[in-house]
């Protein structure tokens, strides 16, 4: 009787558990953990007036490409007003649009067509400096307070001689002094980067309302979140405690830099201080204002080259939360061309381990600051580099071209425009810093500027080799890089792959390895990063037995899907990169 009573009862706490354990099993997640990132350059993308300069027209025009590409977000670098020292990293008005890049029509007009193929939109936030061309700038140089005050200005030194000089020895990360000058205030302002780029002065509370008010105007225009730039130069140290003067900055002692260069000091007061996490937790703030509003996430992904243990804490603090995505850039500064299986294994599982556990991982293997990743681990290696990206646990960005296999262009000293590489003064040694060559125009087809544009002359010249690598012919191919970037894209979705475990290993010295497994369901992807052939044994991983079944090959792999082979035994080619079904 008893029984019969409580039965209901059992029953429902049985469903219970049931429904708990599925959603563990099988959490439900948000768009932003289960998509790709997709960044573009928009100078470089597809230029829509023939003036040899990508625009917002041409993006709007490419975005079925990028829909066809299984891409569910683009993140664009910045597309704001600019005189483009630092090719839009220099910003004179936040508020509008570059006018090479169109008008704030055009973006709408993106924004419309991006929400109609359900694509989101992130834009580049860069809150560190502005563009000595800003109004706020200008009136500063007048003497209006306000904007005055939204600056870093010291007094210089002066010398034995009776010469002026910088206040400190500060440098900039595009080489030398981080201070100039300006006759009109009697004082040295504070650049970071190019000298057309004004540090901008967080303990202004001005400053910190004047930027939460530009997120807040492009979130209302549609945009889904931002892509934050060189956050951590956002504060520097508090001069009072060191009696109103910036310190300088120790040696970094680190050998084989060049004189003069950014990485000649240790930057332990313009760099990563406290106040910059809470200051991107407070950002994060106001996306949860929009979400509150219309339930979607918007999203923030930060920008910071930094020991582990630091971008790490971008994710957030105790109840605060941060950004969903601190860029992970693992991948482009602690392997390339040269490095082991063991070498990828170890620089996968960093973040991994450092992240938080409830946080999610993300992959990157290039930007527009970074060699191609086609350069850097060799064209051989780009469908490895791409299965890794996308099918390890977390979410995968993608830098325009990737999918391609897109390389460097070659860039002449006569044509170089980054500032990184004029900077250098330098016409043998630009090329270890100028960015141009990963900026190189899209290639769509084996036309005129690779489809990129009709302009007799582009802003940097395309890249040789275009008339084969490009978008047309990929689509052509029997086999291509894009086609198994698309295939990527699409098996990623599978459970196996959006919720599944994982476990690696370096079966050799060249072969790595990784098992994703969702109940009885398991994948196991392997990339031969060497150009040796290997017979590697599977069985190393565990519940890995009997046969292996391809899915997916590299392009200039002899297998093809279907194929069946020993676990135990699997011959492996140069550069070839898998993935197999577990039977
Ligand atoms: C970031 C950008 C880079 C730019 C710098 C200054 O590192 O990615 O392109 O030059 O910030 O804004």
């Amino acid at each position: 009787m008893k029984v019969v009573f409580l039965l209901p009862l059992i029953l429902a706490i049985c469903a219970a558990n049931s429904i708990a354990r599925k959603n563990k099993d099988e959490p439900e997640k948000d768009w932003w953990q289960t998509t790709i990132f997709y960044q573009i350059y928009p100078r470089s993308f597809a230029d829509s007036n023939g003036d040899g300069i990508g625009d917002l027209n041409g993006i709007t025009s490419k975005l079925e490409y990028i829909k066809e590409l299984g891409v569910g977000a683009i993140w664009m670098s910045p597309m704001f007003q600019s005189p483009m020292y630092d090719f839009g990293y220099d910003i004179s008005d936040f508020y509008a649009v570059h006018d090479e890049y169109g008008t704030m029509e055009d973006f709408e007009a993106l924004i419309k067509r991006a929400d109609e193929l359900d694509i989101k939109v992130v834009l580049d936030l860069v809150p560190n400096h502005t563009s000595n061309e800003s109004m706020w700038f200008q009136e500063a140089l007048k003497g209006h307070e306000k904007y005055y005050n939204y600056f870093v200005w010291e007094d210089g030194i002066i010398d034995e001689n009776g010469n002026r000089q910088p206040p400190n020895n500060w440098l900039s990360h595009f080489r030398g002094s981080a201070w100039e000058y300006r006759e009109e205030v009697g004082k040295y302002y504070l650049h970071q980067f190019v000298v057309g780029q004004p540090d901008l002065n967080y303990r202004n509370p001005d400053v910190v309302e004047e930027m939460k008010e530009i997120i807040r105007f492009w979130l209302n225009k549609g945009v889904a979140g931002y892509r934050v730039d060189a956050v951590n130069a956002l504060f520097e140290v508090d001069k009072e405690k060191f009696g109103g003067k910036y310190p300088d900055e120790p040696p970094s002692g680190k050998v084989n830099v060049d004189p003069g260069s950014y990485d000649t000091l240790q930057h332990i007061y313009t760099k990563e201080q406290n106040e910059t996490y809470y200051m991107v937790y407070d950002w994060r703030d106001v996306l949860d204002e929009f979400k509150a509003k219309d339930g979607m996430s918007r999203v923030m992904m930060t920008e910071v080259y930094a020991a582990i243990e630091n971008v790490v804490k971008y994710f957030g603090e105790g109840d605060r939360q941060g950004a969903q995505m601190p860029f992970n850039f693992d991948l482009i500064n602690d392997v390339d061309s040269t490095s082991s299986a063991a070498d990828i294994k170890r620089a996968v599982e960093q973040f991994l381990t450092y992240k938080p556990v409830d946080k999610d991982a993300n992959w990157v293997v290039g930007n527009h600051d970074n060699s191609r990743m086609a350069t850097r681990f060799g064209p051989p290696l780009v469908d490895g580099i791409n299965m890794i990206t996308l099918l390890l646990p977390g979410i995968g960005v993608t830098y325009m071209g990737e999918e391609l296999g897109m390389v460097d262009g070659y860039i002449s000293w006569e044509e170089t425009v980054d500032p990184a590489g004029c900077n250098t003064n330098d016409p043998i040694n630009y090329v270890a810093y100028s960015r141009d060559p990963e900026r190189t125009p899209f290639q769509w087809n084996a036309e005129k500027n690779a489809g990129f544009s009709t302009a007799n002359k582009t802003w940097l010249p395309v890249a040789d080799g275009y008339e084969t690598l490009n978008v047309e012919a990929e689509n052509a191919a029997d086999r291509s890089h894009l086609k198994l970037y698309k295939a990527l894209a699409d098996i990623r979705q599978n459970k196996v792959f959006r919720y599944g475990r994982y476990e690696s290993l370096a079966l050799n010295l060249d072969v790595f390895a990784f098992r994703r497994w969702h109940k009885n369901d398991a994948y196991v992807v392997v990339v031969n990063v060497k150009g040796n052939d290997h017979i590697v044994d599977l069985e190393y991983f565990e519940n890995v037995d009997g046969k292996v079944q391809v899915e997916l090959t590299s392009v200039d792999s002899p297998k093809n899907k279907g194929d069946k082979f020993d676990a135990a035994a699997l011959p492996v080619a140069p550069y070839e990169a898998l993935v197999l079904k577990v039977k």
